[in-house]
């Protein structure tokens, strides 16, 4: 009997082995799952295009989708989904151990690599860097912002955005985050080279981070059908470039494309701000080394909100964050789960679809940090005291919510970013039609109402100002309001 058993499991085992190949089963698993990051000149460190080179690496990937330390994706999808999420089913996880338990079978090609059409948006701007950068040459990874000031009286819907590497030898990717014209200054300063050394994030936090990011695969179009970003005036592009190790000096000067929405209706425009923050928590922020210590925030959301995406931000004494917002009716909504954070995979969580919440929700975030030997990540032996800051012997406690906001009527608020380096002094706005107009400041912090206007407004561009506006300080949406119906919002913080 247990013969018969053996006989009988050997011949499955080989049945279904023998149809596993290369061509067939693995090439298709593997550009779903990771070709994306490991093919040349990406950030994955070897390529896996061809037969050879998944071969030789066969055994190590059953070990890194076994364990699901591949395709790295940190976030818990038990109980949401996000647009950008990579796992590998179990279906597949068995179709690589038969393929390799029949001896990494080759199979015929039944692919012909067709070329990505190219795109043939013609684009309205071309934003590149001034000076040529001087990469080292020494074999060593170099992260360098570029802060491009852009020139624009009125924000512009964005519907196309290309990045364009000017050296594919060494770019290995590109981060656009946005901030107020001139923000970066004081970073800029400190490096005598073109832009700055910035690792992991821009080294400060009033900019929109990840506007658009830039890895070698991203093709054609960038923007997702109907998908938009928005560009405030008095912004700056901040153009955050990995340089990937080289043997010798390389110079690079990159681009980016912007082709413009001129006559965008009713589209939503996304505002990515950081209400989660250090700088909004009760207690100063200050990590005692030795101990685990448990952060958390909430705030509320005076007005319906629709959330797109969520970018964590901490360095390497987080171990885990827990973000989720509990409705008026007292059901809650997941909107992070991470268990083993880790600062190498961080990124945008986007949603699925976007996460509605009604007035009155309340979001609560925490996070966790180990400042102890036991962590591996732990950047000082032994450990020291660690404070916010944007350095890898900082840590930080930063979350960005994406609102979306939808323009109705085509008539809108003007979103320039407002940091603690500029004040909210005034609002500019379009309306399209005249009417009885109303701007109210609602606070995320304290519920309360601020009326800044409220008159009879003929139809075109408006620019008010208010000492209540440079009162303002913590978590804010403003409102422009007619006959009860709110027409746009802005999602704001101010330092
Ligand atoms: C988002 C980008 C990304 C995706 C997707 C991805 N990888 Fe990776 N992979 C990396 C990076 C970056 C490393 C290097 C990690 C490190 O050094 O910590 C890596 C490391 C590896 C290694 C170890 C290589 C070594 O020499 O240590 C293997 C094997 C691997 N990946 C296989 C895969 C497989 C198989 C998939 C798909 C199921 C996949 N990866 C998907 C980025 C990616």
């Amino acid at each position: 009997m247990r013969n018969l058993l053996l006989i009988i499991l050997t011949v499955n085992c080989l049945k279904i082995s023998t149809q596993v190949t290369y061509f067939q089963d693995i090439a298709p698993i593997l550009t779903e799952n990771c070709t994306s990051c490991h093919q040349d000149s990406d950030i994955g460190p070897m390529p896996l295009t061809s037969y050879d080179q998944v071969a030789s690496y066969a055994s190590m990937i059953k070990f890194v989708t076994d364990t699901e330390l591949m395709p790295p994706f940190i976030a818990d999808v038990q109980k949401v989904h996000y647009i950008n999420e990579r796992s590998i089913s179990d279906e597949d996880k068995k179709t690589i151990a038969s393929w390799i338990a029949n001896g990494i079978p080759r199979g015929d090609s039944l692919f012909n690599d067709k070329p990505v059409a190219g795109s043939a948006v013609e684009y309205d701007t071309t934003i590149c860097m001034s000076e040529r950068f001087e990469h080292y040459g020494i074999y060593y990874d170099q992260y360098q912002v570029f802060p491009l000031p852009i020139e624009l009286s009125k924000g512009k819907v964005i519907k196309d955005i290309r990045f364009k590497p000017g050296n594919r030898e060494i770019v290995r990717s590109a981060n656009i985050s946005l901030a107020t014209k001139g923000s970066s200054l004081k970073m800029d300063q400190w490096d005598p080279r073109y832009g700055y050394y910035a690792y992991g994030s821009t080294g400060f936090t009033s900019s929109y981070p990840e506007w658009y990011s830039w890895k070698p695969h991203t093709k054609g179009l960038a923007l997702i059908d109907q998908e938009r970003l928005y560009l405030p005036p008095d912004s700056e592009i901040l153009m955050h470039i990995h340089y990937g190790p080289y043997g010798e000096i390389q110079t690079d000067s990159s681009c980016i494309y912007l082709a413009y929405d001129d006559e965008p209706t009713n589209i939503s425009t996304l505002q990515n701000v950081p209400f989660v923050h250090t700088a909004f928590l009760k207690d100063t922020f200050v990590l005692e080394a030795n101990k685990k210590h448990r952060i958390s925030t909430s705030f509320s959301l005076p007005v319906d909100a629709e959330i797109r995406s969520i970018t964590p931000l901490a360095h390497l004494l987080c171990r885990s964050w827990e973000v989720f917002a509990v409705l008026p009716d007292k059901t809650s909504v997941h909107l992070l789960v991470i268990d083993d954070w880790d600062f190498h995979w961080r990124e945008k969580y986007i949603f699925q679809n976007p996460i509605k919440l009604p007035a009155g929700s309340k979001i609560y975030a925490t996070a966790i940090y180990d400042n102890t030997k036991e962590n591996p990540y732990n950047p000082a032996d032994p450990p020291t005291t660690m404070r916010k800051g944007p350095h890898m012997f900082d840590e930080n406690f930063i979350c960005y919510f994406e609102f979306e906001s939808k323009q109705i009527e085509n008539s809108f608020i003007d979103k320039p970013f407002v940091t603690s380096e500029k004040e909210l002094s005034s609002i500019k706005f379009h309306i399209n039609k005249e009417g009885d107009y109303i701007i109210v400041a609602h606070s995320l912090d304290d519920l309360g109402k601020t009326k800044i206007a409220s008159q009879n407004f003929t139809q075109g561009t408006h620019r008010i100002r208010s000492s209540k506006l440079s009162k303002l300080k913590g978590r804010y949406v403003i409102s422009l309001i007619r006959n009860s119906e709110v027409l746009d919002t802005w999602w704001l913080t101010i330092f």
